[in-house]
């Protein structure tokens, strides 16, 4: 079942009813100012920092879910109202429920569009986050279609956070009574803690002069009241409030006449602003808050012509973006993802790391150092500039030992100590994000870049001399068996071997009860190859010979210690736990065999000349495949084991305990296709093709336009229902794997590669792809049913399977494949 449609041609996912399964989100803003935005108006906004400068309050965790964010009504308000007309309703559905006679609601690129009508009126609200701009604007049209004249209040409200959303969700006992307004020209200014030492606030104005205002909930809501019945709207009375301390909000009524048939439009306007220290306000001395730089933003955004030409810019801006790489495949489920919403996702992910979603928080956890670096995987071709920024940031978390802060606040770009630093996979994480920026920009200038060390001054270093450092970090910490030692965990989270934990609410992640001296990662090992053979490729092209030759010697050691102790026989093992005993052997009672050094190892290369591979990936297609997807362990764990910590504490079939992580489904894929199997690796795509999933939307209940994180696996009772949308590395992996890998257009060193490993029953596809200033048009043809490339370039046969860089000054390159 469905509860929507994709309009492809307008890049739109249109729901077509509100009650969705889950809150269907999308993300407004892509700079500085973020906003979570529902199919119901629910979410939150935020300025760089969805913790430490939160602009409206959300909760989590609240029934009915998703009721608050952007509240808008509509009131009645003629006096002799038959008893069957509803008094007044939210046209975004939420939070007054009142059933609407139509509703609509179509996510678009950086903009939401609800559309409803209910008893003869029309409403269309859009919400965008203009480029360049710290504010969200809400344009709003009602048209009346009735046969009389309607006489109605348009009533658009918001609840502050008090900046600190985790302090504003528990420190009840100052936060009462530190609240603080203004409300000038009928703008409502937040200025909680402004008096001391913030120097921003927060704004909320409407195009058309209120008839009314509140900014105590209060008296607005009537005590003991929800914003789903506000007795201001109820009653059409404002009180015209200042509130002192309790909730601030900040409410607007606007008195709308419409004659039959009339429309109009109202703009609302939420931003944000800061003040340099020294003007913070005005008049100078006084204690009144500075408006001088919001003044013409607000006299430009609150024109229509202005919201009409930036919803346009930002229209373009996502053209152009995605107009670097457009398909078009026999698959219609490929096509969408590749050309709009797999893109899209990727940007999100990269803005937001794992902060911000309907599940997650805000308040936990911030840039994640593995996490982005994965991002980056599938966002340098969409942005080289801000990928190059992102890189350096990242690069100044990381420890003079080579290791790095888990996790950083993207305000400060400081590295979090809550969670600090141990996880042993994460610095080779950052040689794999800057080679695929090298490989897609040819910049080899940002090799020299200086970044600090754990952003203290006079640290700095060029960022080869940080990779350096990453890989070094793995060769001074091996285990018994030569392998990687993990740490406190890999990339998997929930595999904590040295952690021990019997002592509930203790985190798994940051626990540690074991020296940390025998438990091994298989999975570091593949990983580590994959890294020390980019870092071939730099040192020889900085000719450090030596350096190079040594980073060869350390990838084939660590080869060798997998052959020794890492391979079972038929497939990759996971881990030797705190004992010294394997992980994702045949000898264990439970979790026999793991995706992720299946993934890794054949990524690296392992296996594919002596068909070792190709047994690891039979086992991964026996074992661990399920329609829903791969299954991240079989059999799953029955019960907790203090050794193996967070992963058996989920229930079976759940999260890391055997549900489909869909962050390694994709590297399953890119393992079979460079065996060559490319039925198996696009069928294994499409599992997990939110689009190809969209038929079952009532079972999978998350957005069919995004990948989630998991698909409860053939263990859970709610096998196939995933979780966890959006912020999630699955968006960049799958990415990686359909364009690189299954479609073959993947850029190297050397120039762009065209090496398709597609399904055998299609005929072929065509790609137009941006690379380092060119457009290549790429043509394929299959002629046989294999994968062995024939290559022209400008109708001229190249051997191999890179096409030449083209000379300076040449824009256009078309590439035809004959696969044979
Ligand atoms: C989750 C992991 C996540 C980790 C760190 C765990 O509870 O299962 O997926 O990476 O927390 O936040
Ligand atoms: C989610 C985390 O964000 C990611 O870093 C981790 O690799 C996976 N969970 C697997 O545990």
């Amino acid at each position: 079942m469905r509860f929507g449609h994709f309009d492809d041609s307008a890049r739109e996912y249109v729901i077509e009813r509100p009650d969705t399964p889950l809150p269907w989100i999308n993300f407004l803003g892509c700079e500085d100012y973020f906003a979570i935005i529902s199919n119901t108006g629910g979410g939150y906004s935020f300025f760089k920092d969805a913790r430490l400068r939160r602009l409206i309050r959300y909760r989590y965790n609240n029934a009915p879910p998703d009721t608050g964010g952007r509240f808008l009504y509509l009131r009645d308000d003629d006096p002799a109202l038959q008893p069957s007309q509803p008094r007044y309703w939210s046209p975004t559905w939420q939070p007054t429920r009142q059933p609407l006679d139509e509703y609509e609601c179509r996510h678009g690129f950086g903009y939401t569009t609800i559309r409803s009508k209910l008893a003869g009126i029309e409403t269309r609200a859009r919400y965008f986050v203009p480029l360049g701009e710290s504010l969200e604007i809400w344009d709003l049209t009602i048209t009346n279609l009735r046969s009389e004249a309607a006489h109605l209040s348009v009533y658009a409200a918001v609840e502050f956070c008090l900046w600190d959303a985790l302090d504003d969700a528990t420190n009840f006992q100052r936060n009462l009574s530190i609240g603080e307004v203004e409300v000038v020209d009928g703008v409502v200014y937040h200025k909680t803690e402004y008096r001391e030492r913030r120097d921003h606030f927060a704004y909320f104005a409407s195009s058309e002069k209120p008839t009314g205002f509140d900014t105590s909930r209060e008296e607005f809501l009537g005590p003991y009241r929800g914003w789903d019945s506000p007795q201001a709207v109820e009653t059409g009375r404002m009180a015209g409030s200042i509130t002192h301390g309790w909730q601030p909000i900040a409410a607007h009524q606007v008195r709308v006449h419409l004659n039959p048939g009339e429309q109009t439009g109202i703009r609302f306007i939420l931003g944000y602003s800061e003040n340099p220290q020294g003007e913070k306000f005005h008049p100078p001395g006084s204690q009144t808050l500075n408006k001088r730089g919001v003044a013409p933003i607000l006299a430009r955004y609150l024109r229509e012509e202005a919201v009409e030409s930036s919803f346009q810019s930002l229209r373009s801006y996502w053209e152009s973006l995605l107009g670097r790489f457009q398909v078009s495949t026999p698959d219609v489920h490929t096509n969408r993802m590749v050309n709009a919403w797999n893109a899209y996702q990727v940007m999100a992910a990269f803005n937001l790391s794992r902060c911000a979603s309907y599940f997650e928080s805000g308040v936990s956890r911030g840039i994640g150092f593995r996490d982005s670096n994965q991002d980056l995987l599938g966002f340098v071709q969409l942005a080289p500039e801000r990928s190059r920024a992102r890189i350096l940031d990242l690069a100044a978390t990381q420890l003079p030992s080579g290791g790095a802060y888990h996790q950083y606040q993207p305000l400060t770009k400081r590295g979090n100590d809550d969670v600090g630093t141990g996880f042993n996979d994460d610095p080779l994480w950052l040689v794999l994000s800057v080679a695929a920026y090298i490989k897609e920009t040819g910049d080899w200038g940002i090799l020299d870049e200086r970044a600090l060390y754990d952003n203290r001054p006079g640290s700095e270093e060029p960022l080869y001399g940080h990779l350096k450092r990453s890989i070094q970090y793995t060769l001074d910490r091996i285990g018994p068996h030569g392998l990687p030692l993990i740490g406190r965990a890999d990339w998997n989270d929930c595999l904590n071997l040295n952690c021990f934990s019997d002592t509930p609410g203790q985190s798994f992640q940051t626990t540690t009860n074991k020296d940390g001296k025998i438990a091994e990662s298989v999975f570091i090992a593949g990983l580590f190859i994959l890294a020390a053979e980019e870092m071939v490729a730099l040192a020889r092209e900085r000719r450090h010979e030596a350096e190079a030759d040594a980073f060869a010697k350390a990838a084939d050691e660590m080869e060798q210690a997998v052959w020794g102790s890492g391979w079972d026989g038929e497939w990759f093992r996971r881990a030797y736990d705190g004992m010294g005993d394997p992980v994702g052997s045949s000898g264990c009672a439970e979790g026999q065999i793991f995706v992720e050094p299946q993934g890794i190892c054949v990524m690296a290369g392992l296996g594919i000349e002596d068909g070792r591979a190709t047994r690891a990936l039979d086992a991964v297609a026996d074992r661990l495949a399920s329609p829903h997807g791969i299954l991240l362990q079989q059999p799953a764990y029955s019960r907790y084991y203090l050794h193996l910590g967070e992963i058996s504490s989920y229930p079976p079939g759940y999260k890391e305990n055997a549900g489909v992580f869909c962050h390694n489904n994709p590297w399953i894929m890119i393992a079979e296709a460079r065996i060559g199997r490319g039925d198996r690796a696009f069928d294994y795509y499409l599992r997990i093709n939110p689009s190809a999933r969209e038929e079952i939307s009532d079972l999978h209940r998350c957005e069919p336009y995004v990948y989630a994180q998991m698909i409860a696996g053939r263990d859970a009772p709610t096998y196939g229902e995933a979780k966890n949308s959006w912020l999630t590395g699955t968006a960049a992996w799958n990415y990686v794997a359909i364009t690189q890998w299954i479609l073959g257009i993947r850029p190297t060193y050397a120039g762009l590669e065209v090496a398709p490993v597609i399904p055998s029953s299609w005929s072929g596809f065509d790609a137009e792809r941006a690379f380092r200033g060119v457009r290549y048009s790429v043509h394929v043809e299959r002629l046989g049913p294999g994968n062995t490339v024939g290559l022209e370039v400008d109708g001229q046969p190249v051997e191999g399977t890179i096409v030449p860089l083209p000379p300076a000054g040449k824009h256009e390159v078309q590439v035809t494949v004959r696969l044979r």
